[in-house]
């Protein structure tokens, strides 16, 4: 017999007598795989070692060799299998599927973890709670109404622009063909909240808006916002002051400064833009006011008996000054390599 082939057997043997082996699923196929590859009187095994008085006498040498250590091989392969079962025998309780080897050492694995946004809302929804605000949500689909019209935003106000909204399809209501939008502030929340809810009223609102503008480093067309909203009899301007002042040190650091920049808002009176001191600069972080009595009384409150402030703070920007992110795009590619190191 040639020395080619009778290798190319031993390599077909120990093939299949290791497939056998590792699948073996019990004691009774064990004890067959054995009787057929190592079998005293007619294995496999025993048939391939007659063979090799075949292969001539200078190729014997190295038949011979690779013929143990295919022997050794199977032989080891037939006693894990032994130990395999055994072992999973003593432990029917969680008995092992297959090749799966209890003995392997672990490896380690990549846990999820929340998206950096996520974990900036949770902050923010933990520090104003402690200030007493309660937590509300509202619908991302908006109409006319909660995202303008009772927010003091007439119909000619260059923010209902259909290029500076998504506008949708419009709604067939009962009595009038209305339309819809994707809403581009959380203020909308504040009306939804004052319309169920009587004075007091303390609360904030976290969530997206979305704003058809082009994306790069400080824009993108959908972002999160916190809106504050806080009503009762003889709020001042001193309180809007107090509770983000209280905020910004809470979340920035106790020894951040803060300032009030005049400014305008239809829903506000008056209105403000809030800037915190950071790096030797004024940095903006959200717009904010008195409640204009137009808007109180839009939801049926009687602005002689109360008075409120409100606030709207962009959630991507403080995110990304927390974590010293430059560009807010990085945060909406779903790359792990970014993602996994918050
Ligand atoms: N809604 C405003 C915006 O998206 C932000 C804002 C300003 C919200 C003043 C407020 C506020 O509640 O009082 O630009």
């Amino acid at each position: 017999m040639a020395l080619t082939d009778f290798l190319q057997n031993l390599d077909e043997l120990s093939t299949a007598a290791m497939a056998m082996f590792s699948s073996a699923g019990d004691a009774a196929a064990l004890e067959a795989a054995r009787i057929e590859f190592l079998g005293a009187k007619s294995g496999r095994l025993k048939t391939t070692q007659k063979q090799l008085g075949g292969v001539s006498k200078e190729d014997r040498p190295v038949a011979g060799k690779q013929f143990n250590e295919t022997k050794q091989k199977i032989d080891a392969a037939f006693k894990e299998a032994q130990q395999r079962l055994s072992s999973s025998a003593a432990s029917p309780v969680d008995k092992p599927q297959g090749n799966f080897d209890a003995t392997l050492p672990g490896a380690t694995f990549r846990v999820g973890r929340l998206h950096p946004i996520t974990q900036t809302i949770e902050e923010l929804k933990d520090i104003m709670g402690r200030l007493g605000f309660s937590v509300v949500e509202g619908p991302e689909i908006e109409d006319n109404w909660h995202n303008f019209e009772a927010l003091n935003i007439p119909l000619e106000h260059p923010a209902r622009d259909p290029l500076d909204n998504f506008y949708l399809a419009t709604a067939q209501t009962s009595n009038h063909d209305e339309m819809l939008l994707l809403r581009s502030q959380t203020s909308t929340v504040q009306i939804r909240v004052m319309e169920k809810t009587p004075p007091p009223v303390r609360m904030i609102s976290l969530g997206r808006v979305y704003r058809p503008d082009t994306a790069d480093a400080t824009h993108y067309p959908m972002f999160h916002q916190m809106e504050g909203l806080l009503i009762d009899s003889h709020v001042t301007m001193a309180d809007l002051k107090s509770v983000l002042r209280l905020f910004a040190t809470s979340y920035l650091g106790s020894d951040v400064h803060i300032r009030f920049r005049p400014s305008f808002f239809p829903f506000t009176e008056p209105s403000v833009e809030a800037d915190y001191w950071w790096n030797d600069n004024w940095i903006e972080f959200g717009g904010a006011g008195m409640v204009d009595p137009n808007v109180l009384q839009a939801v049926g409150y009687d602005p002689e008996e109360v008075t409120g402030f409100a606030f709207g703070l962009g959630v991507e920007r403080l995110c990304m000054r927390r974590h010293s992110i430059t560009d807010i795009r990085e945060l909406y590619k779903n790359d792990v390599r970014f993602l996994h190191q918050f």
